[in-house]
């Protein structure tokens, strides 16, 4: 069967640089041979994570399209944004909510065993690399295991082609290795 992967970026923007890297990782890896849904995070819009709301009405609706799709994929392809030299406040509230506890359902359980990658864009110089190392500790927390490839796209605002493509062959061959790196890595794990 084909591996599953889910695509996101750590951007609602609507004109995310990160939701164009998360989806050239998403040809990518469809070239590779997944099955790959991409999640806006526009649409699981959720409210800052606050213990007492938890406390008084659980987890939030919005969490439970994402915590299904979650549920049914073997991997992530993550493209987030650097904020200030971290990972974005957005990236961190959507998997602080999916971590919870939703009735019986570990939101911990769902992570693990996951296999990812991670990916940032920005229009600077650097393109987002000193937010990789944070948004690497706090996913493998969660019981991701990330390869160690991971891709930083500098001035990201110039690098795309009109069909979504990273334009640069460089760039263009680590996004493909990387992919599929993940894919091959799931096939033999489901074949083991
Ligand atoms: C609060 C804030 C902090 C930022 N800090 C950084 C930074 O540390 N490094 C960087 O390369 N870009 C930084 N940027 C610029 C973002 O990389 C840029 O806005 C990028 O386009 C955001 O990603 P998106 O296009 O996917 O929304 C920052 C932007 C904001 C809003």
């Amino acid at each position: 069967m084909a591996v599953k992967l889910l695509a996101l970026a750590g951007s609602a923007r609507e004109g995310s640089l990160n939701k164009r890297l998360a989806r050239a990782a998403a040809l990518s890896a469809e070239a590779a041979g997944a099955n790959v849904t991409f999640v806006d995070l526009n649409d699981y819009a959720m409210p800052l994570y606050h213990g007492d709301l938890e406390a008084k009405e659980g987890v939030p609706e919005a969490s439970r399209g994402l915590r299904k799709l979650l549920r049914e994929t073997d991997g992530l392809l993550i493209a987030s944004p650097e904020y200030n030299g971290f990972v974005t406040p957005l990236l961190v509230n959507t998997f602080d909510w999916l971590s919870r506890k939703d009735g019986e359902e570990s939101g911990l359980d769902l992570f693990k065993g996951k296999y990812g990658v991670l990916m940032s864009a920005s229009p600077g110089p650097l393109g987002g690399i000193r937010s990789l190392a944070a948004a690497r500790q706090f996913i493998t927390t969660l019981g991701v295991t990330l390869l160690p490839d991971q891709l930083a796209v500098s001035k990201a605002h110039e690098a795309f082609d009109e069909e979504g493509r990273l334009k640069e062959e460089g760039q263009r061959s680590r996004l493909d290795g990387m992919t599929q790196r993940l894919v091959t890595t799931l096939s033999a794990l489901e074949h083991s």
